[in-house]
């Protein structure tokens, strides 16, 4: 039956803000550290990355909570990378999710400090979780450190730094948001199969999926960054074309950009016919994926 991700989302997201915040609330850090950490976790954002996580799980009939742990990780680490990305040596942006950035609130040091805090938090709660056993601990840490490291998003981030004031190749300009923004919903994905016992087969359809929506969601996100307003997008609209950024609507047009947002979506939902489920659920998070308004 098919399911509504925006149903699914509203079901499940207080659990996971619990969740979130507890990990950090719970344990004795230095104050303006604890402070700065929480900030920008307090501060929202859409939870997709540990949202599509659960997806999976629901899609095989997983019981969620053994998503918590792997979701809040995930989480952690996309948090700190966009203190970071907003760090004034990288896009030096003053506002996000609908805040003022953390560097602004905290100043850069602490700012650095934080982003490194959250990203050692998602290994430290890993290795010490109660849900999963020491195999599954050392195939999440495994995947986890290979889609937020050099070899994923920090490597897409430097891509993307580099790419900043030329024209590259669109194929370059797919392997930047498959790196930068990929990795970690790739992650996302892996994870949920991981831990639904997923056969081979859709194990393949699945990482197919997730590559497709990993480009796709980046693409949405520099499409928004021409189309939307600050307010509604919680960060600063027209940011990239300011700081000649290498975007699919500055390579293609917007016109273009939409239509490569198209061919990702079709990419997405097609990928998830050849695993007998997905059609419901994974489904629609492509379609919203592709269709957000922030
Ligand atoms: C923004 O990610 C950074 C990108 C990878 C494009 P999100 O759009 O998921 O940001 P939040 O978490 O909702 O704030
Ligand atoms: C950032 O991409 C991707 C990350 C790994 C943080 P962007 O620089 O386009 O993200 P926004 O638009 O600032 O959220
Ligand atoms: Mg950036
Ligand atoms: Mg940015
Ligand atoms: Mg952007």
């Amino acid at each position: 039956m098919s399911q509504d991700v925006k149903l699914f989302i509203q079901q499940h997201l207080q659990d996971i803000e619990q969740h979130l915040l507890a990990g950090i609330q719970q344990q004795s850090i230095t104050e303006t550290l604890k402070k700065s950490m929480l900030y920008s976790l307090e501060a929202g954002g859409k939870r997709v990355r540990p949202m599509l996580l659960l997806a999976v799980l629901e899609e095989f009939g997983q019981p969620l909570a053994r998503g918590y742990d792997a979701a809040c990780a995930l989480e952690y680490i996309h948090t700190y990378s966009l203190i970071h990305d907003d760090l004034p040596a990288m896009d030096d942006d003053e506002l996000r999710r609908g805040k003022p950035t953390n560097h602004v609130v905290f100043g850069e040091a602490t700012a650095i400090l934080a982003g490194d805090g959250l990203l050692t938090e998602a290994f430290r709660l890993l290795s010490h979780s109660t849900t999963y056993t020491d195999g599954e601990k050392i195939s999440l840490i495994r995947l986890l450190s290979e889609a937020a490291g050099a070899k994923g998003m920090v490597g897409g981030q430097l891509m993307d730094m580099e790419a900043e004031g030329s024209a590259v190749e669109l194929a370059h300009l797919q392997q930047i948001h498959a790196n930068k923004t990929g990795a970690l919903l790739q992650f996302s994905v892996q994870a949920g199969a991981l831990l639904s016992g997923a056969n081979e087969q859709q194990q393949q359809a699945l990482a197919e999926y997730a590559t497709a929506l990993g480009v796709l969601f980046q693409v949405q996100d520099d499409i928004l960054d021409v189309t939307a307003d600050s307010t509604i997008l919680g960060k600063t609209a027209g940011k990239d074309i300011a700081a000649n950024k290498s975007t699919y609507p500055a390579l293609l047009t917007l016109e273009g950009a939409v239509a490569e947002r198209t061919k990702y979506h079709q990419q997405a939902t097609e990928a998830l016919a050849s695993i007998g489920k997905g059609q419901g659920l994974l489904k629609s998070f492509a379609d919203y994926i592709t269709y957000r308004d922030n």
